[in-house]
């Protein structure tokens, strides 16, 4: 039942708090959007639900936040619940859903702050909270995996070792993030991939592991980097292994030569520009798809002129991590104006590293929009910046 009520937003989040802090909040739905002018339709938030899950033996809630036809997920406590419907309706969202134990409240709010409030017995019962599930690994637990045991992150029968219980979410996630790009690539024939910055190579191997021993291709996957002890000792492991299809090389990413395509082009954590050479080589390859997580960057920060925007950028740490942000932004724009489909996406938990995305370019069949090329010069203007690495790495030496 609706009645009319004067104030149905304070009372909602009334019921709200009390529903949480009893842990009787089986969902709730904030709807009826109100538009922005000129807001981008598929930017634009259209419905935020949320509900109950237990992470660590804590109860949180899962916040779902659909914007155009994606869906953003976050685990908040209650009172960040709290703080963000108090936020959001009447403000945003004319239309708040309330299911609890004893009745589901459902809240119409008008312009003007007045409204209903309706009450209706309770559609749902307690959920079955979901506990952290364990999660279903590409690479699972308890299966020996020969690589991860020759890195020390597996024991030879395949228990993940405590201390390396990070690396091993890490590879796994990488993995399914490959996984996931699996079908741009050719479906027949030998795969060709490049790891630029392979460093000591444990996801140079997770990636080899994934294509050849779960994926049944055949490969030929190489290992750039520039020290030559760590090349030699990952192509000693990888001869151990019996790595059909994966060798490691000693080079300079900018300039190197592959003997023939490249279908997949991977840098990870390359340093500084390095990342901008990986993806322009790429490109220059006209490689199908391109996945770059960037690391330290310095190049921006060092051309950011400080009058741009002087609030921020005169704060050492927020210049440094403003010029990160920055720099990813540009790729991924320039990324788009040379014809590839961009996503910039997080690679792992905040938790583990600092250097959490990852650029996701998978190269479009078409021609490249000159929208992008739009907004990439006015980005980089707006930065203030004549200059960009991957730019300069892109044109003909
Ligand atoms: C931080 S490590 C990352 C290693 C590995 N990709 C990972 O994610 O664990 C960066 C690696 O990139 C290599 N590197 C940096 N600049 C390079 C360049 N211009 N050419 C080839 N390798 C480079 C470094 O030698 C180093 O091994």
């Amino acid at each position: 039942m609706s009645v009319e009520s004067i104030n149905p937003l304070n009372e909602f989040l009334d019921l709200l708090r009390d529903a949480l802090s009893r842990d009787v909040c089986w969902g709730i739905t904030l709807s009826q959007p109100h538009r922005k002018v000129g807001e981008n339709p598929s930017e634009a938030t259209t419905k935020l639900s949320f509900r109950p899950i237990e992470l660590a033996g804590e109860r949180r809630y899962q916040l779902a936040e659909r914007r155009g036809n994606q869906e953003f997920h976050q685990n908040l406590a209650a009172e960040k619940v709290i703080a963000r419907v108090t936020e959001e309706l009447g403000s945003r969202f004319f239309q708040g859903d309330l299911f609890t134990d004893e009745a589901d409240f459902s809240a119409r709010i008008r312009h003007d702050g007045n409204g209903q409030l309706g009450r209706r017995r309770p559609s749902k019962s307690a959920p079955v909270v979901e506990h952290d599930r364990r999660k279903k690994y590409l690479i699972p637990e308890g299966r020996p995996c020969p690589f991860l045991t020759e890195i020390g992150v597996m024991t030879p029968a395949g228990q993940v070792k405590a201390a390396k219980q990070a690396k091993f979410r890490q590879v796994n996630r990488f993995l399914e993030f490959v996984d996931e790009i699996l079908p741009e690539l050719p479906i027949s024939g030998p795969l060709r991939v490049i790891d630029f910055g392979c460093g000591k190579s444990y996801l140079t191997f997770a990636l080899h592991y994934l294509l050849t021993e779960l994926r049944s291709r055949e490969v030929e996957v190489i290992g750039l980097d520039l020290k030559a002890d760590v090349v030699n000792d990952c192509q000693r492991i990888a001869d151990k292994l019996e790595c059909k299809g994966l060798r490691f090389e000693v080079g300079d990413i900018a300039g190197y030569t592959p003997n023939g395509h490249v279908d997949l082009s991977v840098s990870l954590h390359a340093c500084d520009t390095a990342t901008d050479a990986a993806i322009a080589q790429a490109i220059g390859w006209q490689a199908k798809v391109i996945l770059a997580v960037p690391c330290c960057q310095h190049e921006v920060a060092n051309l950011m002129p400080t009058e741009q925007l002087p609030g921020l950028l005169r704060h050492g740490i927020l210049r440094e991590r403003f010029a990160a942000l920055a720099t990813d932004a540009l790729r991924a724009e320039y990324l788009e104006t040379v014809g590839y489909r961009t996503q910039v996406i997080e690679f792992i938990d905040l938790e583990h590293t600092p250097k959490n995305l990852l650029l996701r370019a998978i190269r479009n069949e078409g021609s490249s929009k000159p929208a992008s090329r739009d907004r990439y010069e006015h980005l980089k203007s707006q930065l203030g910046l004549s200059d960009f690495a991957l730019e300069r790495f892109q044109q003909p030496r």
